[in-house]
């Protein structure tokens, strides 16, 4: 049997350290049915403290190594040292944020960092609470907007309502669809608006499908305008949202859950201009700042109607007659009720780096990114898919010697869908390096790689991680052309 944990307690840090150290490979992928045959699962049976250190290390061991530079798989990154270790003092605090009195200054951390992001994002008079990951923050927005329009729903439902219609890019993320599901609108009243060649929202065919829709009686509820799209990192022409939005009266969101990290750049966050005429914003600084997970928020224009459009007054928790100022009690703005302390790592790196420390690393993410995006279009053999860097996101593909000189048509693209994945495949399986890939609208898979604030990437690192695709792409085309009757 274990002792009561506080030994093992004490030895966390030092097996997290080896595990993180510089030797450890970034990935020992296995396929799921073996790896759970290496490892002992079953919680039947205790085991002592020696025992369970040692299941531990070999989930560790198999876990992948996320801090690495060669790991570009997803938007999120290498969480920041000083976020790291403000989340491992929340979690040994453990409390859960909706009271004053069970996490004092945790609400008030709360409140002072949606204060200072508010006033960073142009909104100083709005409102915000933090939210378990970007879909439940866009969630939010809906709601909120819905509210907004129909006080009614709250008590009544959505049945003497009319067909409500939301409106977003064709490339934005698929928690729209899912929101427009739970919500209860039905994934049928997502209108996916056309993008140009960049990636971004065409204005004229967001302000045509509005009219379309308020023509056949429909009520358009939300409009969802895109700073960073999840693949090519578009950044939709904001001003020219919050113009239709404003034409139709219409609530404007922003999905801000990647590129708002730019808004920390006093150079990159003119990208984002019109996002301060939003009713809502979506910003997971999760992602690009990395913000351990998770690390959400919502923003609001409009103090107080998160608190109109989800309070449910609980009784045994939210007493109106309690000692202190019940204003400071945030918990019934929440759809949830326990909530974790998700604002402190933030805080803590935000004290720790300040506006300066954090704006310097955005333009350090942006100037990596460049380097890539211009390495990339000169390296024989790779081809951008748009050349254009709105958020520190790279899509390219990596086209083997033997395509090279043939004709691009039908069935040349046909092979490229093959070949990319085949690619990716190989560089998992020699832990050389994790990187996305992803077909898109018309284009055929292609590799996405995207940049953070964490860990620094290099010049040498990015040519090392071309390197790597180059010499997987070779390889795997050899096997293929050997296995070709
Ligand atoms: C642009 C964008 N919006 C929203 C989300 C959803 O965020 P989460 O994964 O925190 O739910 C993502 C996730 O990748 C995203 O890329």
């Amino acid at each position: 049997m274990s002792s009561n944990g506080t030994s093992f307690l004490e030895k966390v840090l030092s097996i997290v350290k080896d595990e993180r150290s510089e030797e450890v490979p970034l990935i020992r992928f296995v396929h799921p049915k073996e790896l759970e045959a290496k490892l002992d699962l079953d919680v039947t049976e205790g085991v002592n403290d020696k025992q369970l250190e040692e299941r531990v290390n070999e989930i560790l061991h198999y876990s992948v190594k996320t801090h690495k530079t060669t790991f570009r798989n997803q938007l999120f990154c290498a969480p920041d040292p000083y976020g790291l270790a403000g989340a491992w003092i929340t979690e040994a605090f453990n409390t859960s944020q909706y009271t004053f009195e069970v996490a004092p200054a945790f609400t008030l951390i709360e409140l002072k960092i949606l204060d200072h992001v508010l006033k960073l994002f142009g909104i100083p008079n709005g409102d915000g609470i933090f939210a378990p990951g970007g879909s439940i923050a866009i969630m939010y927005g809906i709601v909120a907007a819905r509210f907004k329009k129909f006080p009614e729903i709250k008590s009544k439902g959505m049945k003497s309502l009319p067909e409500m219609v939301i409106f977003t890019s064709e490339d934005s993320h698929y928690s729209i669809t899912k929101a427009a599901h739970w919500l209860g609108f039905g994934t049928d009243q997502v209108r996916r608006i056309p993008v140009n060649s960049k990636g971004q929202m065409i204005i004229q065919k967001l302000d045509e499908s509005i009219r379309n829709d308020l023509d056949m009686g429909r009520c358009p509820i939300f409009v969802n305008g895109m700073a960073g799209t999840t693949v090519l990192g578009s950044i939709d022409d904001i001003e020219a949202v919050a113009d239709v939005c404003q034409k139709y009266g219409i609530w404007m969101h922003v999905d801000a859950c990647w590129g708002g990290s730019l808004m920390m750049s006093p150079k990159y966050r003119t990208k984002l201009k019109g996002i301060e005429r939003a009713n809502s914003i979506s910003w997971n600084p999760h992602k690009m700042m990395g913000a351990p997970f998770q690390c959400s928020m919502i923003l609001i224009d409009e103090k107080g109607l998160l608190h109109k459009a989800n309070s449910a007054a609980a009784n045994y928790l939210f007493q109106q007659d309690k000692f202190y100022d019940v204003s400071y009690d945030t918990g019934d703005k929440s759809v949830q009720c326990g909530r974790k302390i998700d604002a402190f790592k933030l805080w803590v790196m935000w004290k720790a780096r300040g506006d300066l420390g954090l704006g310097q690393l955005a333009d350090r993410t942006m100037a990596t990114a460049e380097f890539c995006l211009k390495t990339v279009a000169n390296r024989p053999g790779f081809k951008l898919v748009s050349d254009e860097l709105q958020c520190p996101n790279i899509c390219f593909w990596y086209i083997p010697k033997f395509m090279r000189d043939k004709e691009q048509d039908k069935q040349w693209w046909e092979c490229m869908h093959k070949v990319t994945p085949k690619i990716k495949e190989l560089l998992v399986l020699s832990s050389r390096l994790m990187v996305s890939y992803t077909p898109l609208r018309l284009h055929k898979n292609f590799f996405r790689i995207a940049f953070q604030f964490h860990p620094a990437v290099d010049e040498p690192h990015i040519i090392d991680m071309l390197r790597a695709i180059e010499e997987s792409g070779e390889t795997i085309t050899m096997c293929m052309l050997e296995n070709t009757p």
